[in-house]
């Protein structure tokens, strides 16, 4: 049936056009029994979705079986799903590899919209404000100067940075959460990020995402899916001795990190802890969340950073040339933000372009809903395409070129970029990453100069590869100290 809406507009009775909500959501066809899951097993999903947006429009259906799966890739619908309605979108899918990967759903980036979960968000989020506001600038800049003592020793010789940046990232998560810094060569650490790094590339494969649709697929032998058990059961050992070291004061707490506060926070009992009660889980779950969220991701863009500038290197120049002649010779400070508009450029930039979790994670309808006008039934799971968002060429002109230079001069709004999504599920570590981006990125353009290795290397591929945090394929890069 046709819903009409009537309003009174200039003393007269207007009828508008019957609404949208009794109609379909466009989509691809869909194949009996696999419906569109097809177009999940792409290889570059982002680019493959958005490829979708532009046929179909930016909203659109998939459907798998009878679950239909709504994806959003403009920044103003996602802004009205997530951050409007946010109440209305807030929940996750419950999907049974989540439920592996997560503890049971304990994890904040996995678990779902209630009273529970909202304490644990709740909690994690002021400690991490609290550490933010007292020691995160200055446990960056100690990362950001390690990492310049590393850069030197490579002397000029062409080199894979990924590494190094993900050391840094994950230092300044452990320093935060449990005071504690590791070296490149620790062996914890490589066992660490050897199973974090292995559980991201699995968790995002088809053939685990497949269990979840088809069910039947789970009493099959399926080799991935016991890799993703056995790794899973590392990271759980490798951290809960952490922890129970912890707790036992076995290790030196050198900050005062956001995971002690969380912990000091759950034995002392206030107004709503008294009812709900977080458990050792929910810590464990915390530190995975930390970790994994703050890791991998930050360590990605920069990488993404320096890729971009070896196709475009007059843009470090720019940047060198504004830290020259704004800061004279002392390092940044992120109250500097304002004073060095081309490097904040430089990092929306390339947060536009490769926005690291390209399709952030997969919400769900709490309750009947709507968006652009479509409803929207309960449990319909939907995918913010953060990517789509980014390429929208009614948005971005020529969205596709790295243009620091757009954000410049009044002209790109920050309004449409929304690499942190938005609204109840907004990142955790915004605010972290913010900083993390700003500073490292200034301290190493600052006494670095970042040079294509010549003829027998090609210049990074700008594709790269997506998994649940979009990566770039390993290349080499020569770094020169500045005079
Ligand atoms: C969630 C982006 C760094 C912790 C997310 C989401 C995105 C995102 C898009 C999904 C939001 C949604 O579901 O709608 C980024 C980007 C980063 C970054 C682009 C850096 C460039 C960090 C850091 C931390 C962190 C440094 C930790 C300190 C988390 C957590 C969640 C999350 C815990 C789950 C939030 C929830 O479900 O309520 N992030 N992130 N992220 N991020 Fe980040």
């Amino acid at each position: 049936s046709c819903l009409k809406n009537d309003y009174e507009g200039h003393g007269q009775k207007v009828s508008l056009p019957a609404a949208p909500l009794s109609l379909a959501i466009p989509g691809p066809p869909s194949l009996p029994l696999l419906g569109n899951m097809l177009e999940l097993m792409q290889e570059h999903l982002p680019n493959h979705l958005t490829a979708l947006a532009r046929r179909y429009g930016n909203i659109y259906r998939l459907k798998f079986g009878n679950s239909t799966m709504v994806v959003l890739s403009g920044s103003d619908i996602i802004r009205e799903a997530l951050v409007k309605k946010w109440s209305d979108f807030a929940g996750r899918p419950h999907s049974f590899t989540g439920d592996v990967v997560s503890g049971g759903g304990f994890s904040i980036s996995l678990g779902d919209y209630s009273d529970e979960w909202k304490l644990h968000r709740r909690v994690v989020h002021s400690a991490l404000q609290r550490s933010t506001a007292e020691s995160l600038h200055s446990v960056i800049q100690q990362q950001a100067l390690k990492l310049r003592q590393v850069l030197l020793e490579y002397k000029e010789t062409p080199v894979d940075l990924s590494e190094d940046f993900t050391v840094a990232a994950s230092n300044v998560i452990t320093t935060l959460a449990f005071g504690k810094q590791y070296e490149k060569t620790s062996a914890e650490l490589q066992r660490l990020h050897g199973c974090l790094n292995e559980i991201v590339a699995l968790w995002g494969s088809p053939w685990i995402s497949a269990l979840d649709t088809f069910p039947l697929l789970r009493k099959l032998p399926n080799p991935p899916f016991s890799r993703l058990l056995k790794e899973v059961s590392r990271r759980d050992d490798i951290i809960k001795t952490h922890l129970d070291g912890l707790k036992l004061g076995h290790d030196a707490i050198k900050e005062v990190g956001a995971l002690t506060d969380f912990l000091r926070c759950q034995n002392r009992p206030e107004e709503d802890t008294q009812t709900l009660k977080l458990t050792d889980t929910h810590v464990h779950m915390t530190t995975v969340d930390l970790l994994i969220g703050g890791t991998e991701t930050t360590a990605a863009w920069l990488n993404w950073t320096v890729a971009f500038l070896l196709h475009r290197p007059e843009i470090q120049h720019r940047v060198y040339e504004e830290l020259c002649s704004v800061l004279e010779a002392r390092y940044p400070e992120y109250k500097d933000k304002h004073r060095l508009p081309v490097l904040c450029a430089l990092v929306s930039e390339v947060l536009r372009l490769r926005p690291v979790a390209p399709l952030a994670v997969p919400h769900r309808a709490i309750k009947n809903s709507s968006i652009a006008g479509y409803f929207i039934p309960k449990d319909t799971v939907i995918i913010p395409n953060l990517f789509g968002a980014h390429h929208d060429p009614t948005v971005w002109k020529e969205p596709y070129s790295f243009k620091p230079e757009r954000f410049l001069d009044g002209g790109a709004s920050l309004r449409a970029l929304v690499p942190f999504s938005g609204g109840a599920r907004l990142c955790l570590g915004e605010s972290v990453a913010k900083m993390e981006l700003f500073l490292f990125t200034a301290y190493l353009l600052r006494d670095f100069e970042f040079i294509h290795p010549g003829a027998n290397e090609c210049l990074p591929d700008l594709t790269g590869v997506a998994t649940v945090v979009l990566k770039a394929k390993p290349f080499k890069v020569i770094i020169r100290p500045r005079a």
